[in-house]
């Protein structure tokens, strides 16, 4: 039988600087009351001028191996989530890499905005399950307060800086049982930031700030995270009814809220801390996973169904069949460890 790749250990890092909804309304005209109205977001972290996605990415990093109990040598590939990287290259997970003493691994960016996380699980899980590795480290990280205009009300409001990471070990139980992906790139100019390469012949001062329809996106988002839970939960051989948590990207309490509804769920099902970080896109999933476990949320045996949606446009969706983290011979209940939680 093939190896799974069971998630041995999670991490999480944010930030400690808190920028709250009443210090956005002295930036741009809008209230408190609106933003929680209508995005369920209360407050989000910003990254101190000496952070980065890479040094962000180390921290959660290191809290995962630590709760794996994995030596960094050990680990076969760092792979890396970002919008927001530290520079065009090298790879923000070659950074990472070094950081967390990675030294025999290899590294790459897996980039797909809100879909890059999972995008790069279902990579490093396929690298497991086919025999070539055994150890990786799978991060997601975002400061995309570096790249959002805080001037523009549209988009300000919505989003906040964070990383969160898992260690995947080759195991007998746990880890990804299916998966789906998908993309409509000709729908990119719906959700977008260009780079310093971008086409010459765009006239675009801000080039580099994220633009964003945010009507379009918020009935793709609904329809879009449904359709790629329900393919990917009869990829599983599996029923609604027997999904037991959602773990979907936080961009938004409400597209939460009605994503749970129309897959038939109640949406106390639904893990939500958009309230406090905002959207974090690469960041967002692995961030709320690592939350899940310190609530107590996951056991042993239960079926998690990760999904998302971004700019490309890309959305899709994982299920996984959940094992208790931490090493092999001993995997941590969540009671044990909320003491490393951050
Ligand atoms: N503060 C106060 N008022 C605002 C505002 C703000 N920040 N932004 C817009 N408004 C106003 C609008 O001007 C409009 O006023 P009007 O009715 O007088 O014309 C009203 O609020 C409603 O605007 P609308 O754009 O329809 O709001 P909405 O309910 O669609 O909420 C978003 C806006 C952006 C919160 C919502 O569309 C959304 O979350 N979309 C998805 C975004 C997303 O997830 N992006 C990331 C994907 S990874």
């Amino acid at each position: 039988m093939n190896p799974r790749a069971r998630i041995a250990g999670l991490g999480k890092y944010l930030p400690a600087h808190i920028r709250t909804n009443a210090d956005i309304e002295k930036l741009v005209d809008t209230s408190d009351a609106w933003i929680q109205e209508r995005t369920g977001v209360r407050e989000r972290r910003i990254a101190a001028d000496n952070e980065s996605a890479s040094t962000m990415g180390i921290e959660a990093g290191r809290q995962a191996l630590e709760q794996a109990e994995i030596d960094p040598a050990e680990l076969d590939l760092v792979l890396s989530a970002t919008t927001s990287p530290d520079g065009t290259f090298p790879a923000t997970a070659s950074l990472i890499q070094d950081g967390v003493g990675a030294v025999r691994a290899g590294a790459f960016d897996v980039t797909a905005a809100c879909v890059g996380f999972l995008s790069a699980l279902a990579t490093g899980s396929q690298f497991i399950e086919t025999g070539s590795y055994k150890r990786i480290l799978v991060v997601g990280t975002e400061v995309l307060s570096r790249i959002v205009d805080w001037t523009d009300r549209d988009t300000c409001i919505l989003f906040g800086d964070a990383a969160g990471a898992v260690v995947l070990e080759a195991s007998d139980q746990g880890g990804p049982l299916s998966f789906v992906f998908h993309s409509d790139g000709s729908r990119a100019d719906k959700l977008y930031a260009h780079g310093p390469a971008t086409r010459r012949d765009i006239d675009d001062h801000d080039y580099h700030f994220i633009s964003m329809d945010g009507r379009h996106i918020f009935k793709f988002a609904v329809q879009a995270m449904e359709s790629a839970a329900r393919e990917a939960i009869e990829a599983a051989g599996m029923k609604i009814e027997d999904v037991d948590l959602l773990v979907p990207h936080q961009a938004n309490a409400r597209i939460i809220r009605a994503t749970a509804k129309a897959l038939g769920l109640p949406e106390e099902r639904a893990m939500v801390n958009v309230d406090r970080y905002g959207n974090t896109s690469a960041a967002s999933i692995p961030v709320a996973l690592r939350e899940a476990w310190e609530e107590g949320r996951l056991h042993d045996g239960d079926r998690v169904v990760l999904m998302t949606f971004g700019g490309g446009l890309s959305w899709g969706a994982m299920v996984l069949d959940w094992a208790p983290v931490g090493p092999l011979s001993a995997a941590a209940e969540p009671a044990h460890a909320t003491a490393s939680g951050s």
